[in-house]
């Protein structure tokens, strides 16, 4: 029995993806939409991220109702396999080892939850889960963005890469000609994709 979604099968891969208070929340989203596509996922707002979420996306992300709210938002059917999970909920089953969750990301993430997850905290759920998956070796990806960066950014990105983690900043490229802000988020989604193996066409790749 899947953990997270009692009475699905095996087979599905299993994302966790956190959204922390960064500017550029719509990252997080257009990864939820499209990791729906292929698996299932339980998504975690930290406190801020709602906060930001709500500032850029207009997305408010109430405790009752969260999953129909986030679909609504990403237009999306209601029955597709999103949870919601609360941050300060550290019984959820994906602060366990035990989770079968493939792959956790993190996007945006702020250089306040790098600094944290680099010292080991692991106070809130999203934390958690991304300590989780390195001490089980599972893949996490982190999504930073900040500029410019000081010391002791460089440093804990620098930790997170040597325990395992992929950093995978949010810098939009321009070869391949954006001509909207849809194309700008695509590209760093679809490099995210790319990272967890998932098929997309989300960014038209370089002379192929
Ligand atoms: C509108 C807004 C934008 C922010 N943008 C960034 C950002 O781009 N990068 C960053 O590291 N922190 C940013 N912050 C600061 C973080 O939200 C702050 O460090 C917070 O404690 C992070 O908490 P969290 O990681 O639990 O969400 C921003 C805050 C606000 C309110």
């Amino acid at each position: 029995m899947c953990v997270a979604y009692p009475g699905r099968g095996i087979g599905l891969k299993r994302y966790v993806i956190a959204v922390t208070g960064v500017s550029g929340a719509a990252y997080g989203l257009r990864l939820v939409e499209q990791l729906l596509e292929v698996g299932e996922v339980t998504l975690i707002f930290t406190k801020t991220g709602a906060e930001v979420t709500a500032y850029e996306l207009g997305l408010v992300v109430p405790a009752e109702g969260a999953k129909e709210a986030v679909l609504r938002y990403l237009e999306l059917p209601a029955d597709l396999p999103l949870r919601v999970a609360a941050e300060d909920d550290l019984f959820d089953a994906v602060a366990s080892g035990s989770s079968r969750f493939d792959a956790v990301v993190v996007a945006p993430a702020s250089m306040g939850f790098i600094g944290s997850l680099a010292s080991g905290l692991a106070s809130g759920l999203a934390e958690r889960t991304a300590d989780v998956a390195l001490k089980e070796r599972r893949t996490l990806v982190v999504v930073p963005r900040e500029t410019p960066l000081n010391l002791i950014h460089l440093r804990n990105l620098t930790t997170l890469a040597e325990a395992g983690a992929v950093v995978a900043p949010a810098m939009p490229a321009f070869y391949q000609r954006p001509t909207s802000v849809d194309d700008m988020v695509n590209f760093v989604v679809g490099k995210v994709l790319d990272l967890l193996a998932v098929e997309h066409e989300l960014y038209p790749r370089w002379r192929s």
